[in-house]
C-alpha cells in the first residue's frame, strides 16, 4: 500500500519499542509485540494527513496519531479475546502467546498509554481532543458489545448491523480526521465533514474486512480465514445472503448458524460455498464501493484545495485494492 508508506515509518519509529526497559516486562512486553508487528497504520496516518492538509507540520500531530494507534491496538488486544481469535497481522495473539489476563491487563495498560499521548496539547486543544476520544471510546465499546450480542441473535436487521459497524470500526476512523482537522486549525464545518468522511470510509473499511474474513488470503490478510463464521458473527455476507438469497439459500443458512461444531472446517467450507452461490461476495464489493462513494462526497463539501482533497481520495480508492 504504497498511498501509505509516507507515514508508516514514521509512525513505527515513534511507537516500536517504546516500553523497552519498562518494568515489569510482563505488562510492557506485549504491548512492544503487538505494536511492533506493523498493522497499516491507516487512523494514525489520517491524523497526520489531515493536519497537513491544513498547512501545519504533521510533527504537532503525531502525539494524537500515537493515541490513535495505542488505542486501535489495545482494542484489537482485548477484541482477539473476544473473537477466540488465535492469529493477528500473521502471527500469535497475545492472549495466546501470553494469557487471557495479561491480554487484559496490558490492554488496560495500552487505553491510559493513549490518553496520555494527548498530555503535551494546549489546554483548549487537549480538552478538544480528550473529549472526542472519549466519546469515540465508549461509542466503540457499545459497538463491540452488539457485534458479541448478534452472535447469539438471529433477528439482527442489516441497519442494525451498520449502526454496529458505525460503532465498532467507523467512528475511530472519523475520530482520526478530526483530531488531524482540528490540530491542523481547520473550521468547525471542516472539520465536522471530515469526522464524516473517515466514517463512512470506516464503515467501507469494516465492510470489507468482513469480505477478506471469508474470500481474503491468510498469509496476506494475516488472520484465520473463516474466523467470523466460526464464531457467528452477522457479518454483511450473512446479511445479503437474508436480503438476495433464494429461500433455499436463506433456509441452508439458518441451519448452519444453528450448528456449534468443535471443529469449523466443514462448516466454513460450507457456510463458503454457500456465500458464493448466493453471489454476496460481489455484493459486498458493491457496499464496499458505495460507502467509499459517500465518504468522497462529505469529502467534496470541505473547504480545501482540489490537489489536498485528492490526497484522502487516493487513500479511499487505495484501500478499496487492500488484501490485508
Ligand atoms: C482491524 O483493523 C480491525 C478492524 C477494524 C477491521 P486494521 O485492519 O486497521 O488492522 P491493522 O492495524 O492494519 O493490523
Ligand atoms: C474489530 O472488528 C473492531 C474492533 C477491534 C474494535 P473485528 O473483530 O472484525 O476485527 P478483526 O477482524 O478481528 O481485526
Ligand atoms: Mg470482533
Ligand atoms: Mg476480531
Ligand atoms: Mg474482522
Amino acid at each position: 500500500m504504497e498511498f501509505l508508506s509516507v507515514y508508516q515509518k514514521y509512525i513505527d519509529n515513534a511507537l516500536i519499542d517504546a516500553n523497552q526497559g519498562e518494568s515489569p516486562q510482563g505488562l510492557y512486553a506485549p504491548i512492544d509485540y503487538l505494536l511492533s508487528l506493523g498493522g497499516k497504520r491507516l487512523r494514525p496516518s489520517l491524523v497526520l494527513m489531515a493536519c497537513e492538509a491544513y498547512g501545519k507540520a504533521p510533527d504537532s500531530a503525531l502525539p494524537a496519531a500515537k493515541a490513535l494507534e495505542i488505542f486501535h491496538n489495545f482494542t484489537l488486544m482485548h477484541d482477539d479475546i473476544m473473537d477466540n481469535a488465535a492469529m493477528r497481522r500473521g502471527e500469535q495473539t497475545v492472549h495466546e502467546k501470553w494469557n487471557i489476563n495479561t491480554a487484559i491487563l496490558s490492554g488496560d495498560a495500552m487505553l491510559v498509554q493513549a490518553y496520555k499521548c494527548l498530555d503535551g496539547y494546549a489546554p483548549e486543544l487537549f480538552k478538544s481532543l480528550t473529549k472526542l476520544l472519549s466519546k469515540t471510546a465508549l461509542e466503540v465499546c457499545e459497538g463491540q458489545q452488539y457485534d458479541v450480542d448478534f452472535e447469539s441473535r438471529t433477528d439482527v436487521g442489516i441497519e442494525e448491523y451498520l449502526e454496529m459497524i458505525r460503532l465498532k470500526t467507523a467512528v475511530l476512523v472519523g475520530c482520526a480526521m478530526q483530531m488531524g482537522a482540528e490540530i491542523g486549525g481547520a473550521s468547525i464545518e471542516d472539520a465536522e465533514q471530515l469526522y464524516t468522511f473517515g466514517e463512512q470510509l470506516g464503515i467501507a473499511f469494516q465492510l470489507q474486512d468482513d469480505y477478506l474474513d471469508t474470500f481474503g488470503d491468510e498469509a496476506s490478510f494475516g488472520k484465520r480465514i473463516g474466523g467470523d463464521i466460526a464464531e457467528n458473527k452477522k457479518t454483511i455476507l450473512v446479511h445479503l445472503v437474508f436480503q438476495n438469497g433464494t429461500p433455499e439459500q436463506c433456509h441452508k443458512l439458518n441451519e448452519l448458524l444453528a450448528q456449534t461444531p468443535k471443529d469449523c472446517t466443514q462448516k466454513i467450507i460450507e457456510v463458503t460455498q454457500l456465500f458464493k452461490d448466493a453471489a454476496v461476495d460481489n455484493a459486498t464489493l458493491k457496499q464496499v464501493h458505495f460507502y467509499t462513494q459517500k465518504a468522497f462526497e462529505a469529502l467534496n463539501k470541505v473547504n480545501l484545495s482540489k490537489e489536498a482533497k485528492q490526497r484522502f481520495v487516493a487513500f479511499g480508492e487505495g484501500l478499496m485494492l487492500r488484501t490485508h
